[in-house]
């Protein structure tokens, strides 16, 4: 059977549109839609192989104003389009500014078993489509390759010929075209030429259970807030924040291994008794918190960084 790449639209930089050609910076994202996009690219055809393609717009967003509406539907048509059985797998082009969250959050809610045999692969550009060099056309063409190949399956991303987890990777440069990396864990692959080397297997699903994907449907969503612990910091904003009863999660974002300033730790530990869950997750760009012997009053986010801390205690507190 013919199969299918599903390409699904989300909006960003790639595409975006400036009023110069010379502009990278001053431009509008999410001003062109998916299927106008891999119109413009040379060759896809011939990347895309014996794979026909369909096109679908999503939503239209720059990534800063992702949301759970806009979430809750990609999930939706990602899961519809993986469990058709002529669909091979699904490329998302994305905006660079939440696409960690995205990524995460997807591998996070999306059929398991689904995942195990296909591949969804994000995809973003740092400079507007209007360019006079755009990366946008390459990272498709990138994602081709990826979402192709007979060793992907999970929620991938690809940027500037790297390839990347869901769960390890993180936007690291406001402006560099290599804006992505993995941490410690490093790259899961290169493409090259349009050939894909890869570095270690396809990671397994991260929760042993699927996630109720009708949970999705809730409104609105556990609102769970990322606080930082800084040189100063006090426990005032705790207080605001939990004088909202609406407020069930905190994640700290606490320096180095784990710590959290005296005052807002004193705060925090009030929150916990009123019921508030609290998480710790670490600041520090690489690696995460490495717990001692004993837990201390706040879990850790088992090596998570604060945004996807807060995706996955989101959703704990959603399913
Ligand atoms: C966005 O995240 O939508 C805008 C910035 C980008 O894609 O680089």
């Amino acid at each position: 059977m013919l199969k299918k790449m599903v390409f699904l639209g989300t909006g960003g930089t790639i595409a975006g549109t400036a009023a110069e050609a010379s502009d990278n910076v001053g431009y509008t994202a999410a001003q062109l839609g998916v299927g106008q996009l891999l119109q413009a690219i040379p060759r896809l055809q011939q990347a895309l192989g014996p794979h026909a393609f369909l096109a679908e717009q999503v939503v239209q967003v720059d990534s800063k104003d992702m949301g759970w509406a806009q979430w809750r539907v990609l999930a939706q048509r990602i899961q519809y389009h993986l469990a058709q059985p002529d669909v091979h797998s699904v490329v998302v082009t994305h905006g660079t500014d939440t696409l960690e969250e995205t990524a995460f959050f997807l591998s996070r809610v999306l059929s398991k078993k689904l995942l195990a045999q296909k591949a969804v692969v994000l995809t973003c550009a740092m400079r507007p489509a209007s360019s006079l060099a755009p990366d946008g056309p390459q990272n498709v063409l990138d994602a081709v390759a990826v979402a192709g190949s007979a060793e992907a399956r999970g929620v991938l991303a690809v940027c500037a010929g790297t390839v990347h987890s869901a769960r390890d990777v993180q936007k690291i440069h406001p402006y560099r075209l290599n804006a992505f990396d993995s941490g410690d864990a490093g790259p899961l692959a290169y493409v090259e030429e349009g050939r894909v080397r890869w570095l270690h297997a396809c990671p397994d699903a991260d929760a042993a259970a699927d996630f109720p994907l009708k949970a999705l449907a809730k409104d609105p969503w556990p609102r769970v807030e990322i606080i930082t612990s800084y040189a100063g910091a006090a426990g005032a904003i705790v207080r605001a924040l939990c004088a909202d009863a609406a407020v069930q999660g905190i994640v700290v974002a606490a320096t180095g291994n784990g710590t959290i300033h005296q005052d807002l730790e004193a705060a925090l530990r009030v929150a916990q008794v009123q019921g508030v869950r609290i998480v710790r997750a670490s600041r520090c760009a690489y690696g995460g918190i490495v717990a001692g012997v004993a837990e201390g009053d706040f879990p850790h986010s088992k090596g998570l960084p604060p945004v996807k801390a807060r995706i996955a205690l989101m959703l704990e507190l959603m399913a």
